[in-house]
């Protein structure tokens, strides 16, 4: 798998010669600023709830990719009303076959209110299989025992885990989700973007070595090779 970091919790990933984005909010990312929208390949859009900073730009670029938008029941109506045609609606709990592997729809425990105010469901986390590997995308989330949920269900080969803290968990909090998830190879996501986001990222690095887990930040428009 080649793992691509377009800011905050915006990845692209290429599995089986299918590439997969998650969340993207890039043009109003002041930290992403390198990144080229109309260069990004998706064959699918991968969103985990209704809040700006993880649906910004899923418009323009399911539009332009015509990429299958993959998300739960009310940001898929949102996206229809704007114009989005390729839309797969889960919630969670769900899981569909697709042509590189499979996605299971996640609890988070977060809101999703979409941009305008419109309601926009549960927010949600996905555990994507395929033959290259199986990982966990878990969106914003707070830490919760659910996902010891995870752990049992699938052999987690490695995650994305937000780490910013104050919106979402933040890395004390990751760290025990590692053992919950039985999982200790960790992409770090949804931090520095704001404020009120801002980690010491040495300091979060070799807080994970300590407790033996691994974290891995990875730099804005940069491919890391996962197998
Ligand atoms: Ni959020
Ligand atoms: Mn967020």
């Amino acid at each position: 798998m080649k793992i691509t970091y377009y800011g905050h919790s915006c990845f692209g990933i290429e599995i089986n010669g299918r590439f997969l984005l998650f969340d993207p909010f890039i043009s109003h990312n002041s930290l992403a600023k390198a990144v080229n929208i109309s260069s990004i390949k998706a064959d699918y859009i991968l969103i985990s709830h209704g809040h700006i900073d993880h649906i910004a730009d899923a418009e323009v670029i399911a539009k332009s990719t015509k990429a299958k938008v993959i998300c739960n029941w009310e940001i898929g109506n949102w996206l229809a009303g704007k114009g989005v045609q390729n839309i797969h609606q889960m919630n969670t709990g769900g899981k569909i076959k697709l042509d590189f592997g499979n996605i299971k729809a996640v609890a988070a425990v977060h809101s999703s209110g979409l941009p305008d105010g419109t309601y926009g469901g549960t927010a949600m986390g996905f555990v994507v299989e395929s033959n290259q590997g199986n990982f966990y995308y878990a969106g914003d989330t707070a830490l919760t025992y659910d996902m010891k949920l995870i752990g049992d269900y699938r052999k987690i080969d490695f995650a994305f885990l937000p780490i910013g803290d104050n919106f979402t968990m933040g890395v004390d909090n990751a760290i025990i989700a590692c053992d919950f998830i039985k999982c200790n190879d960790i992409i770090g996501m949804h931090y520095n973007t704001f404020d009120a986001i801002k980690i010491n990222d040495n300091e979060a690095i070799s807080k994970f070595e300590r407790n033996g887990k691994n974290l891995t930040l990875i730099p804005i428009n940069e491919t890391i090779i996962k197998t």
